[in-house]
């Protein structure tokens, strides 16, 4: 069985390829991805000269690029990580990669999927496309589509062209929808390993708003288990919803990180909101669970104790990451946010 993987040099993507290959069940991979900003062939050092695995540079919101890789290989599932995929670029960078990568790239991978009749195609989704909850309740997978956002925009405009594909032209589809990851190989732009970043370099946290902005956390392997379970067992034009059952505001996440580094929380800086920011996500995940039996193996302590240790020892490819535009960036979103703008300066 051969399998195309986009956006598999960017987080959630590579960790997907190490956990497939390392079942060694006979697939083969090719990863397509364009290598924008997120993307790093660094994830993948490990497993590069593994005889089943096979990089293609492309881009999916190029058609050109799309049929050139299904035009070599036959594929037998697609499954579509790649994305612009931080809200905070969605907002302050520009929002024609998204619509270009997100819209525009799906588009053309379920495309090519259907000429090239391809089994099954899997889209990775999110729970943003849900927008907002109250004080209460979970998003299940009937919730709404009311996103918030440009990024969730795209991503919701994606599931809506997913759902469009199964249903007009009969490609077998099904899409994940999950909440908040974090683990190994996150770009440090993303709150985890940006905290975890600025703590150990004694800079300051920069924490929107008030902090109690809520997100559901689950550790990578888990969402990466999840997907396959989809990709092999989900029913065709389904949806299903994962989460990792720990949804916290965001300050206990940030205090957690100090804890665990031994730093002190008067690194905390609380600086301007995110325009529009989404006040509160909780997923339910009782689908997955009840009709796949898919369970999370992770629980938040242990997992972000892990996560800690791995940011600690891989320093250097932390600080490739944040050298050169990365620093521009920075300089950009939080300098102009907080009266402490000086402090937060990377340089
Ligand atoms: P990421 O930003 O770390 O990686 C994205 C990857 O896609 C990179 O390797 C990048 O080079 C590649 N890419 C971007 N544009 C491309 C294009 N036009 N053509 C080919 N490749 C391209 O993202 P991630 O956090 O790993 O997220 C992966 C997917 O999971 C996304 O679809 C995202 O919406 C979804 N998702 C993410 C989370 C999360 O918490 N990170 C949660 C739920 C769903
Ligand atoms: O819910 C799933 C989504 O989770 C995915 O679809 C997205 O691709 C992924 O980026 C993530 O989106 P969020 O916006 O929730 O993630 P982020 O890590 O950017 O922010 C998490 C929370 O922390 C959010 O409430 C904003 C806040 N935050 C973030 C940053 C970067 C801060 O307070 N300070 C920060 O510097």
């Amino acid at each position: 069985m051969k399998i195309l993987v986009t956006g598999g040099a960017g987080f959630i993507g590579s960790n997907y390829i190490r956990q497939v290959l390392a079942m060694e069940d006979g697939r083969e991979i090719v990863n397509l991805d364009a290598l924008t900003y997120a993307g790093n062939l660094e994830n993948l050092k490990d497993i590069q000269d593994d005889s089943r695995y096979t990089f293609v540079k492309g881009d999916i919101g190029q058609r050109g690029d799309v049929e050139r890789v299904f035009a070599e290989h036959r594929f037998d599932a697609v499954l579509n990580f790649a994305a612009e995929s931080h809200v905070d670029r969605s907002l302050h960078v520009g929002v024609d990669a998204f619509i270009a990568t997100n819209i525009q790239g799906t588009q053309n991978l379920l495309d090519a999927s259907r000429e090239h009749e391809v089994k099954r195609y899997l889209q990775v989704s999110t729970d943003e496309v849900y927008g907002s909850l109250g004080d209460e309740g979970y998003f299940t997978e009937t919730t709404p589509l009311e996103p918030n956002n440009p990024y969730s925009a795209t991503k919701a405009g994606a599931d809506c062209l997913v759902r469009a594909a199964g249903h007009s032209h009969g490609l077998e589809v099904v899409t994940t929808r999950c909440s908040n990851n974090f683990g190994p190989f996150q770009f440090p732009e993303k709150l985890i390993p940006l905290m975890i970043a600025n703590a150990q370099e004694d800079k300051p946290l920069p924490v929107y708003g008030d902090g109690l902005h809520v997100r559901d956390w689950i550790f990578v392997e888990d969402h990466c288990a999840g997907i396959d379970l989809v990709l092999r067992e989900g029913k065709a034009d389904e949806v299903y919803n994962m989460g990792g059952n720990y949804d916290v505001p965001n300050i206990e996440i940030v205090r957690n990180i100090l804890q665990i580094l031994g730093k002190p929380e008067s690194l905390i800086t609380y600086v301007e909101d995110r325009p529009g920011h989404d006040r509160r996500y909780a997923i339910d995940s009782s689908k997955i669970q009840r009709e796949l039996s898919w369970e999370r193996a992770y629980a938040f302590p242990q997992a972000i104790e892990k996560t800690v240790e791995w940011y600690l020892s891989n320093d250097g490819w932390l600080q490739n990451l944040r050298s050169g535009d990365y620093q521009d960036y920075y300089r950009m979103l939080y300098g102009e946010r907080s009266d402490a703008a000086e402090g937060l300066d990377l340089a």
